[in-house]
């Protein structure tokens, strides 16, 4: 136990240990995206609950086509900057550090404030349906292949939100580039058709992440913690695998570690789970032999196994999203040896905000 629980030193920061709270959306902000009293508790119960790192939901960064669910928070502007403020006072206040997760939607889009287009790679639609806990609608839109200017608009988004960030005070930025969402679609070989230089070879789908990462690095300096959450899945593809295998991982890692982020998250099903189309090792495998880039790994940690992935990644931070959300208070619970209990996704019912959380727990404890 002591060796998760003891203080690390990651990237920049110097945390409490080695746990870390995931990304996990809520759609609870007010209807403008800004972030509210109900988040700031929400958030400051899980630096309570003693999380070395809280990573906050996925946030939108532009007035365009980022957002891509309704209630989503953004911060891309005074208010936005000024509620995320409080959230992150309140997580220091209780001694953890809090990075914000920047997330542009691409397709994977079902409300958004400001547009009704949602713009991607290529007119590429995701696979399956749009995802109920998020919003009541029930088919994906075709989104609009991005032109030149769409992609230096988004890239300028990424960037205004990361100085945005540091004016809320955050410690650290991880870019959202899994799951599905815009990064993660031009690395995707269905999501990006494209046959300009974004598109292609890998070299070519990696470009908008490498030009996002130097373009935020320019402004945030030296020092502001920046990294990117990875994955091959995304939330409406859990099969999708790079063709490019093994080998193309270990180059997507290096060429954000070169463009200058401090860290990647690599995020699967499980941490350990045979990856790619050969061989049998894990994103978190390949990210680990890479020298010179912070790791935190995410997949199905849990109070029994986290003292072998601690061990066997004995660099990397373990990120918990779903036993944090059944207790926010993991980690304290871990430290008394009390019981943790599993996620009930009736939480998350009818639609994944706070307050459906809240009422779930209310009948629980009735
Ligand atoms: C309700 C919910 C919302 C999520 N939202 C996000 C998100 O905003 N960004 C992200 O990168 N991952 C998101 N995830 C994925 C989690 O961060 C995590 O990768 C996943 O739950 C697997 O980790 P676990 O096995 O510890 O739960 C979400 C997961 C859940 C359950």
């Amino acid at each position: 136990m002591s060796d998760v629980m003891h203080s690390v030193q990651f990237a920049n920061q110097k945390l409490a240990n080695r746990f870390a709270l995931a990304p996990m959306t809520r759609t609870s902000a007010e209807a403008d995206g800004t972030p509210n009293q109900a988040m700031a508790d929400h958030y400051e119960a899980y630096a309570k609950g003693g999380f070395g790192l809280v990573i906050t939901e996925g946030t939108y960064t532009d007035n365009g086509a980022s957002q891509g669910y309704g209630n989503q928070p953004g911060i891309i502007n005074d208010a936005h900057v000024a509620g995320w403020k409080t959230i992150v006072e309140r997580v220091h206040a209780a001694g953890s550090s809090i990075f914000v997760q920047l997330m542009h939607a691409g397709s994977q889009f079902q409300a958004n404030h400001y547009t009704d287009q949602p713009i991607a790679p290529s007119a590429v639609k995701p696979k399956g349906s749009p995802l109920g806990i998020y919003g009541d609608q029930t088919e994906w839109k075709t989104p609009k292949s991005m032109t030149l200017e769409d992609i230096q608009f988004a890239i300028a988004g990424f960037v205004q939100a990361s100085q945005n960030a540091q004016a809320a005070g955050f410690d650290g930025i991880e870019l959202h580039g899994a799951n599905g969402y815009l990064l993660n679609q031009f690395l995707s070989t269905y999501f990006n058709q494209r046959e300009d230089s974004y598109g292609g070879s890998l070299e070519n789908r990696l470009r908008i992440m490498v030009e996002t990462i130097k373009a935020i690095r320019a402004v945030v300096g030296k020092d502001f913690t920046l990294g990117i959450r990875l994955s091959q899945v995304a939330v409406t593809d859990p099969d999708y695998q790079l063709p490019e295998g093994e080998a193309g991982f270990r180059q997507i890692v290096e060429a954000v570690r070169d463009a200058g982020a401090d860290f990647v998250h690599t995020t699967d099903g499980d941490v350990r789970r045979a990856a790619f189309i050969e061989g049998d090792k894990s994103l978190a495998d390949v990210a680990a032999e890479v020298q010179g880039v912070a790791l935190i790994i995410n997949g199905d940690i849990d109070e029994t196994n986290h003292p072998d992935f601690a061990a066997d990644y004995p660099q990397a931070l373990l990120a918990i999203g779903k036993k944090a959300l059944a207790n926010p208070d993991f980690v304290q619970r871990l430290k008394d040896g009390k019981e943790i209990m599993d996620m009930d996704f009736a939480m998350l019912q009818p639609k994944a905000t706070i307050a459906n959380e809240q009422a779930w727990r209310r009948k629980q404890s009735a």
